[in-house]
């Protein structure tokens, strides 16, 4: 079916999960999930490792297709949305990323060409500078670079796409404090140019300095969704700090 005589349903959502099932090799990963994301916030996932966050990501993007109940993004079913033109508006920064072989610059122009987007050099060192990448790695090899380094390529690649939506699977959890500040930053000014972004961490900074909505998942299923403000107002401070020190234990 094609975009045009898709059904579209109106909604203010800008996803909506309705008795979302996830079943791999006989097991269970997500678990009858229905959910509205607004437009307009960052929204953290947060949850214990395991608990399914990367997963529910990858079917946002259809890296991944739900094995029951249906996921609509911007009134659209995601089933026959194309793949493509998806990820072209729907760009993901997966927790270990998934380079192409070759270089920087091969990453980052990829998806541009693709969509007749043209980069110039200086366009490529501003996405460059974004992720605290230096300009003169432009042209180094996948290969050589380091985790933190090959995460920071993954930003930018999506980046490059200029999509609307950015998912952010803890697109720190490989870099320094520095390197860090600088992503925050850009995930900041993103947010404040419109950028709609879902990020999951497990970072307790990240929660408090970037989101103002919260999805908080445990084995499978979903708990709550609540604001930032109320989610740290509901628990007192030896609770925050045991959940999120909780769920960096064996990572
Ligand atoms: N292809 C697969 N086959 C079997 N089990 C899988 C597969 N993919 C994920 N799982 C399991 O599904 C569960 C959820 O995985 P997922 O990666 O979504 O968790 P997560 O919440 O992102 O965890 P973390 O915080 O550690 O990244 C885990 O128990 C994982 O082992
Ligand atoms: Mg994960």
């Amino acid at each position: 079916m094609s975009l045009q005589n898709q059904e579209i349903i109106p909604t203010n959502c800008l996803f909506s999960l309705k008795a979302v099932d996830f079943t791999i090799n006989g097991k269970k990963i997500l678990s009858d999930i229905s959910i509205d994301l607004e437009p307009g916030v960052v929204t953290g996932i947060i949850g214990p490792s395991g608990a399914g966050k990367s997963t529910l990501l990858s079917l946002l993007n259809k890296l991944l297709s739900p094995t029951g109940g249906e996921i609509f993004f911007d009134g659209r079913n995601l089933s026959s949305f194309p793949s493509q033109e998806l990820r072209k508006l729907v760009g993901m920064v997966q927790q270990r990323p998934h380079l192409f072989a070759g270089t920087i610059r091969y990453n980052l122009e990829y998806g541009p060409k693709i969509w007749q987007i043209d980069y110039s050099d200086e366009d490529l060192f501003k996405l460059m500078s974004k992720v605290a990448l230096p300009a003169d790695f432009l042209d180094r090899e996948i290969d050589g670079l380091s985790g933190g380094e090959q995460q920071r390529v993954s930003f930018a690649r999506s980046l490059a796409n200029q999509p609307c939506v950015l998912l952010l699977d803890e697109p720190t959890s490989a870099l320094d404090i520095i390197s860090s500040e600088i992503i925050e930053n850009t995930i900041k000014q993103l947010a404040k140019e419109g950028m709609k972004i879902i990020i999951v961490t497990h970072s307790l900074q990240q929660t408090q300095d970037l989101t103002e909505q919260l999805l908080f998942l445990k084995d499978g299923c979903f708990i709550e969704k609540t604001s930032t403000i109320d989610f740290f107002k509901k628990y007192d401070e030896e609770e925050i700090r045991t959940f999120f020190k909780s769920k960096t234990e064996g990572k």
